[in-house]
């Protein structure tokens, strides 16, 4: 598929979508919200594909948030409308896959930059970057699942003071209040991506999708983590991949998953 605002390129099992809007600190519009649901997808329900890493293009930012020139004048109810499209395309979309994601945040993640990275399921930044969730400072909130992931990640009262205060926070700031795992050098973080990726790439994919859904269901409404924990551990039985992990570990041999 040819997109006009993302890059996708897949090696090793690994795909890296790249948000390519230079001009615009790769600010998110309505196309390239939907060509990143596209991809993502893609990736998702390609069986080879078993990491997704999403970054933005150049240094300075990962992105800048949504298209400010796409709702300055939108009304109350195309408001909502914005916020709910996109996190059923996007945020919830990325939150709830299956395949890992990775963001790789390479400068400015701001508004629905940082809830883009925050949807992803964790996060590296080169120590460029900045963080933050500047809406209140344009007589708004953030509408694309920062409110409620903001303080899953780094707890209440920081996010209080990030969301309200609107300022930004710096990457070791965000290392030390676990929103983002590890920080490099710019040039480092995408090879240290691939790293990570492939580490996770070397375990049962179907173990780490059942995974996904278990600790996400901790954080839904309406769920329970631990009754998921229970439902998931037991499909696991079911799986070519537990047979084939087991019996790669008692005849002392390296296991090569199926997928299945
Ligand atoms: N939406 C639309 N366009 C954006 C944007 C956004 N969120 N963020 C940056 N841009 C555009 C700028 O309008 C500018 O375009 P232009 O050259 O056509 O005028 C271009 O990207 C470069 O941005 P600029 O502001 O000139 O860069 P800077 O280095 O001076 O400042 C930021 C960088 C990130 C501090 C600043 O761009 C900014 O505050 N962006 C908005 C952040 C925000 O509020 N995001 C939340 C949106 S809900």
């Amino acid at each position: 598929m040819s997109y006009n605002n993302i890059l996708t390129q897949t090696q090793r099992g690994i795909t890296t979508i790249t948000i390519n809007r230079p001009s615009k600190l790769n600010a998110l519009n309505g196309e390239t919200i939907q060509e990143l649901h596209n991809a993502f997808n893609e990736a998702d329900i390609d069986t080879q594909i078993k990491v997704i890493i999403i970054t933005g293009s150049g240094e300075k930012a990962f992105v800048a948030g949504a298209d400010i020139s796409e709702f300055a004048d939108f009304t109350v109810a195309e408001g909502g409308t914005l916020a709910a499209q996109g996190q059923a395309l996007l945020f919830d979309f990325v939150a709830e896959l299956k395949t890992p994601v990775i963001a790789a945040v390479n400068g400015f993640a701001l508004g629905g930059g940082l809830e883009l990275a925050m949807a992803a399921h964790f996060r590296l930044a080169s120590d460029s970057a900045k963080m933050g969730l500047p809406e209140v400072s344009l007589g708004v909130i953030p509408g694309y699942g920062g409110t409620q992931r903001l303080p899953q990640l780094v707890g209440k009262g920081r996010a209080m003071e990030l969301i309200m205060t609107a300022g930004m926070i710096d990457a070791l700031q965000a290392e030390r209040y676990g929103l983002v795992n590890h920080v490099t050098k710019q040039e480092e973080l995408l090879p240290l991506a691939h790293k990570i990726a492939d580490k996770i790439a070397r375990n049962s994919s179907v173990a780490i999708g059942a995974a996904i859904t278990a600790v996400n269901a901790g954080f839904e409404d309406g769920k329970n983590g631990y009754a998921s924990e229970i439902s998931e551990f037991g499909t696991c039985f079911g799986t070519e991949d537990f047979k084939e992990g087991t019996q790669a570990f008692l005849g002392k041999r390296k296991p090569v998953f199926p997928g299945r």
